[in-house]
């Protein structure tokens, strides 16, 4: 039997909620699929930091590292200085774990989900690579005079050949696999100049791949698009905070927050799941927060370990509960998330149990 190592963070906010339901659900799977996911919990988030100033020990980070995956609940919560926890858990992992590939899909299951008129789910699929280690994330800031009148304040977009190259390929890679075989390079090369690099290593990976469409699309004119003609998209490869950006469009395009789940990956590597909604502290506890969109991200994290099949289970359970109104939505208080969860598991078993 293939067993996996997995460390879990619930998070803050509605994080612990929603990954509480992915696990059981991931533990029905796995059942069925004869698998085991030995999982370790961490406790680490915001409560965790005001009650012990701990934010990632280096001894949690290190057993970490020695795993075959990591799911995430969501992190963020205002009584923590801003950006603190992010970084030193999200960020923390993403840069030291050289977690470059940010894989974000975005399919429309059912078609009442998409805030646009007249989409169908054949006009929403496509996958945002957003790259995740470089760009205006990679940390390089700093204030002078700071709290003067004449303060200045900067903030450097780092790019690398090797970075920008590696999560191209990626790119290539996958829409190679898919029937359409099209990636679109999402940048903003006219006024940020050293995008530049971006253009021209895009130019020298699609020589490799002549099999492989190529597109463009400066971001805000990619915004536009993603909004009036989805179709356009297949694979697209961005960088990092311009795929923060359009993935949150993305999200709503696909039917909102609570469906979106995203992979921080190495192939080969230890690799984070998690699902792209935030922490919305106010309903934590609450038993009201989808778990969808981490059912998702536990979907997304089986494919990455190579257990297809339950993978792929789980998605269709997922969309087939949309597709036939048995799962109302997938926004806070369609459900209860204990029922979307139950919901869920037995449209898994039931369409186990045909096969
Ligand atoms: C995301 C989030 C993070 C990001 C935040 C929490 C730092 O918005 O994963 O999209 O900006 O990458
Ligand atoms: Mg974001």
């Amino acid at each position: 039997m293939s067993e996996y190592d997995i460390a879990v963070i619930g998070g803050d906010g509605i994080g612990p909620d929603v990954t509480a339901e992915a696990m059981k659900v991931l533990d029905v799977v796995s059942e069925i699929f004869g698998f085991r996911l030995r999982r370790t919990e961490y406790p680490f988030g915001t409560d965790h930091y005001l009650a012990t100033k701990e934010i990632f020990p280096d001894k949690a980070f290190e057993e970490v590292q020695g795993m075959n995956a990591i799911f995430l609940g969501a992190i963020g919560d205002p009584r923590a200085p801003v950006g603190l926890i992010e970084f030193g858990i999200i960020a923390k992992l993403r840069f030291e774990l050289d977690l470059f590939v940010n894989l974000r899909p975005i399919k429309l299951y059912d078609e009442r989900l998409c805030p646009l008129k007249g989409k169908t789910v054949d006009d929403v699929d496509m996958i945002i690579v957003r790259e995740n280690t470089e760009g205006a994330y990679s940390g390089m800031h700093g204030f002078a005079h700071k709290g003067q009148a004449l303060e200045v304040a900067t903030q450097t977009m780092v790019y690398t050949r090797a970075g920008v190259e590696r999560v191209i390929r990626y790119a290539f890679e996958i829409a190679k696999t898919r029937p359409r075989k099209q990636v679109t390079l999402i940048d903003k090369a006219n006024a940020v100049r050293a995008q530049d690099l971006w253009t021209r290593t895009f130019a020298i990976v699609a020589a490799e791949y002549p099999d492989v469409k190529t597109d463009h699309a400066y971001v805000d004119a990619a915004c536009m698009w993603m909004v009036k003609n989805p179709e356009w998209f297949d694979v697209a490869v961005t960088p990092n905070l311009f795929g923060d950006i359009i993935t949150d469009l993305g999200a709503m395009v696909q039917g909102g927050m609570g469906i979106a789940a995203s992979g921080n990956i190495h192939p080969g590597k230890v690799s984070l799941f998690e699902p792209i909604h935030g922490s919305a502290p106010k309903y934590a506890g609450k038993g009201v927060a989808s778990p969808v969109a981490a059912v998702m991200a536990g979907s997304m994290m089986l494919n990455y370990l190579g257990e297809t099949a339950a993978s792929e289970v789980m998605e269709k359970a997922v969309a087939d509960l949309l597709r036939s109104g048995r799962l109302k939505g997938v926004g806070t208080g369609d459900h209860r998330t204990e029922e979307a969860g139950e919901l869920i598991m037995s449209e898994i078993k039931s369409l186990t149990a045909k096969v």
